[in-house]
């Protein structure tokens, strides 16, 4: 990924957090995926009064980036409004794994800071497929 994809991955998860559902937690999120053909696709979190059907911004980023035929990830931009950038969670991590265990994986909250990592990184020995 070239730092003006990043830039770019950035700003799209940025902007979609704005229509982010979250009557609950009232904690926004935006993702955007970079796939291996140069798209982008973006989710963002969807609460629902029945708590555990939330879904996450990452995995709607995933779902967006399937449903337009896309089957490899190169990389992920999570935007939270938290001072420091948030990790995905582990269920998002796992849906992530799916469709690029290698992708890198760049976390952004409402200050400054960036962290850069890999999925890799943040879901060691993941199950797979191929433990079927
Ligand atoms: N959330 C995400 O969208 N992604 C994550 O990786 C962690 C949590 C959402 C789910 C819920 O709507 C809110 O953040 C609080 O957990």
């Amino acid at each position: 990924m070239t730092p003006e994809q990043q830039e770019q991955l950035v700003a799209k998860a940025r902007e979609v957090r704005d229509n982010g559902y979250a009557p609950a937690s009232k904690f926004l999120v935006g993702a955007a995926v970079l796939t291996d053909d140069g798209r982008v696709f973006v989710g963002c979190n969807v609460e629902n009064a029945s708590y555990g059907l939330t879904i996450c911004a990452e995995r709607g980023a995933v779902c967006a980036a399937v449903a337009a035929g896309a089957r490899r990830v190169v990389a992920v931009a999570v935007v939270t409004g938290l001072p420091e950038p948030a990790r995905p969670c582990g269920a998002c991590r796992q849906v992530l794994a799916e469709f690029g265990y290698d992708m890198q994986v760049v976390l952004v909250g409402s200050g400054d800071g960036v962290v850069t990592t890999t999925l890799a990184k943040l879901l060691p020995e993941p199950f797979t497929f191929g433990d079927l």
